[in-house]
């Protein structure tokens, strides 16, 4: 009987921990097609995981399908994320695979067109065999997102493109309701919805090191081919 790795419930437990409040946010690294390594801040939404299948999680973040980092896992869909807990002083360094789900159809005019699935992307291929919805939970995503986090689609171009003046910022919509009721709200809110894209993340290693324990642990977890993982002590 497939169970939910030691590991995610290691994450959940320090989430749930109040000395933890807010620690949502872990740094996901990717390269692009040169080999050169990138950083930034992503929120964690959610562990998701196959019907069935506890022990092959994911997590969902979202990001712009316009931004670099989509182009970058184009290139390589290898990612890892360091997770630093500071309450309870617990860092997770999760490596695997990234795939970026825009919305469908694609836009022409984001970088994004559908990657294929890494064949050892075990977790990606099993949702996709039982035919998941990606669209119905990118949208399902999408509709908890506030109206500030909406308004962040809406931007003219790709984040990180040029700018003449932070003038040009004040013609940009600050609000997207979650219940358009303007002409221009809607179209607010199709255009948000556009850009808006799920980066679904599938670990294949785990790396946690428990420095709020004396002495101090490290803990690397390995997945099996059969989806089941190893645990391995290690030195921290
Ligand atoms: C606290 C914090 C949380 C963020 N969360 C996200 C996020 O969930 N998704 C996202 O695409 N960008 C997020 N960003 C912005 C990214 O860090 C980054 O600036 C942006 O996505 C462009 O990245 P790229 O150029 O590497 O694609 C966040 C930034 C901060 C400071």
């Amino acid at each position: 009987m497939p169970s939910t790795p030691r590991w995610v419930e290691a994450i959940n437990k320090a989430l749930s921990n109040p000395s933890n409040k807010g620690k949502n946010i872990y740094q996901v690294a990717t390269v692009d097609a040169r080999n050169a390594p990138h950083v930034r801040s992503q929120v964690h939404r959610a562990f998701t995981h196959p019907d069935g299948r506890p022990d092959l999680p994911l997590l969902l973040t979202s990001t712009d399908a316009r931004t670099p980092k989509v182009l970058q896992l184009l290139a390589n869909p290898a990612v890892e994320l360091a997770w630093w807990m500071e309450g309870t002083q617990d860092q997770f360094r999760l490596s695997g695979f990234a795939h970026i789900v825009p919305a469908s159809p694609a836009e022409p005019d984001t970088s994004f067109r559908f990657a294929p699935i890494p064949a050892d992307a075990l977790a990606l291929r099993t949702l996709e065999a039982q035919a998941f919805d990606w669209e119905a939970k990118r949208l399902e995503l999408f509709q908890q997102m506030s109206p500030g986090m909406r308004a962040s689609w809406c931007v003219p171009g790709a984040p990180g493109s040029a700018i003449g003046s932070y003038e040009e910022q004040k013609e940009w919509p600050s609000q997207v309701p979650q219940e358009p009721q303007t002409e221009e709200d809607k179209k607010n809110a199709e255009m948000a919805s556009k850009n808006f894209a799920l980066m679904l993340i599938e670990p294949v290693s785990v790396d946690w090191v428990e420095l709020g324990v004396k002495p101090n642990r490290r803990t690397i977890f390995t997945r099996r081919e059969d989806g089941g993982w190893t645990e391995q002590l290690a030195i921290p």
